[in-house]
């Protein structure tokens, strides 16, 4: 008995210990006010969405939600006003996974609105399946939507800079693989659903996500418009959806102990979109509110231009 309860007792305390040093996540500090600003937010309408749009509005920033489902969107729309007092908080219609649908979002947006001061490419999925383009869903979803959508929303994020674009990548990257083969011969389906086959997408998705952001700051190079990736921390969201009942039944015990809540997932997003004097940073990958080296292939010169040039001509932009 007295073994057994020593042994709890330490067990105990090292996550505490844990929770205290490793696990624990700091606070983006910017004080910065975004009365004026207008904030574009794609999949804000759950998990470090929701809670990065809820603090860019307390912020006093025009947020628009951009996200697929009216119903959840309009939910989280009317969360964020009541909770943060402020009113200019709307919905407009974006599927990630349907390039004519990020098309229309663009073409909304940009007759109806006058700003765009920090765009926030956050969607993401693991999901199996194709987009309405044909598109491994993983792909489409995660990069290539978020690809044309900031192309089309540039030239505005010029006019009104100085301006930033946030892609929320993830510590997957660095698992991750290009394969320009798959991309160009197979979009990037992939073979298989299990969900190693699945998790591989992903983390090849979240490289291109870094590789995005490497590149499009060396387009963006003296226009005063700025670009991060990020790493939000494991955090406890809806991301594990469309899994199935024994991974979610494995996966919960870890989840519970060592997963962080959306709040503190938000604060690297906020910090790349609000910190000042970041800005000579472009281009580069932030975790934990602070840069860090991203894995060396998402940071290959060559790769990120040929991944940009790629995904201009399956967005029939080249
Ligand atoms: N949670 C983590 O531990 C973790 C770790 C590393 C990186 N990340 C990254 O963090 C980001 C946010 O994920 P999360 O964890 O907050 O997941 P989440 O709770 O599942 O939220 C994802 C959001 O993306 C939206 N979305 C999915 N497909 C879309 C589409 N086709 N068009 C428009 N919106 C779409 C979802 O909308 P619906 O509600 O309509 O489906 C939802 O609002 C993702 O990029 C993810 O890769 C998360
Ligand atoms: C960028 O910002 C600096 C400092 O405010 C300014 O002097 C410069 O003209 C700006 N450049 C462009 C291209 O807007």
């Amino acid at each position: 008995m007295f073994p057994l309860l020593v042994l709890c007792g330490a067990l105990l305390g090292a996550y505490l210990l844990l929770c205290l040093t490793v696990l624990r996540l700091p606070r983006c500090k910017s004080p910065v006010k975004l009365h004026g600003k207008t904030v574009v937010i794609t999949g804000a309408n759950t998990g470090i969405g929701k809670s990065t749009a809820m603090d860019l509005a307390k912020r006093g920033a025009r947020v628009i939600l951009a996200c697929r489902d009216q119903q959840r969107a309009e939910a989280a729309v009317s969360d964020i006003k009541k909770e943060s007092g402020n009113n200019e908080v709307l919905y407009m219609h974006l599927d990630l996974a349907n390039l004519q649908s990020v098309r229309s979002f663009a073409e909304n947006f940009l007759k109806a609105e006058s700003r765009l001061d920090i765009l926030i490419n956050n969607a993401g999925l693991v999901m199996r399946g194709k987009t309405k383009d044909g598109f491994g869903m993983i792909f489409g979803v995660n990069h290539l939507g978020h690809f044309l959508l900031t192309v089309l929303l540039l030239e505005r994020l010029k006019a009104c800079s100085p301006s930033r674009v946030v892609t929320v990548s993830s510590g997957a990257h660095r698992v991750g693989k290009i394969d320009f083969d798959c991309i160009n011969t197979h979009k990037d389906l992939g073979v298989g659903d299990s969900a190693v086959a699945l998790f591989k997408l992903y983390s090849n998705s979240k490289l291109c996500n870094v590789l995005f952001t490497h590149e499009l700051a060396r387009r963006l190079e003296n226009t005063n418009v700025t670009c991060y990736s990020l790493h939000p921390g494991a955090i406890k969201t809806e991301i594990g959806r469309h899994s199935n009942l024994w991974w979610k039944m494995a996966l919960l015990p870890i989840t519970t102990l060592f997963f962080l809540d959306v709040e503190s997932g938000a604060q690297t997003t906020l910090h790349c979109a609000l910190q000042e004097g970041i800005e000579h940073l472009s281009g580069r990958y932030f975790s934990k509110c602070a840069v860090e080296e991203a894995s060396t292939k998402a940071r290959d010169d060559a790769t990120a231009k040929k991944l940009w040039e790629v995904s201009e001509r399956l967005c029939g932009l080249a």
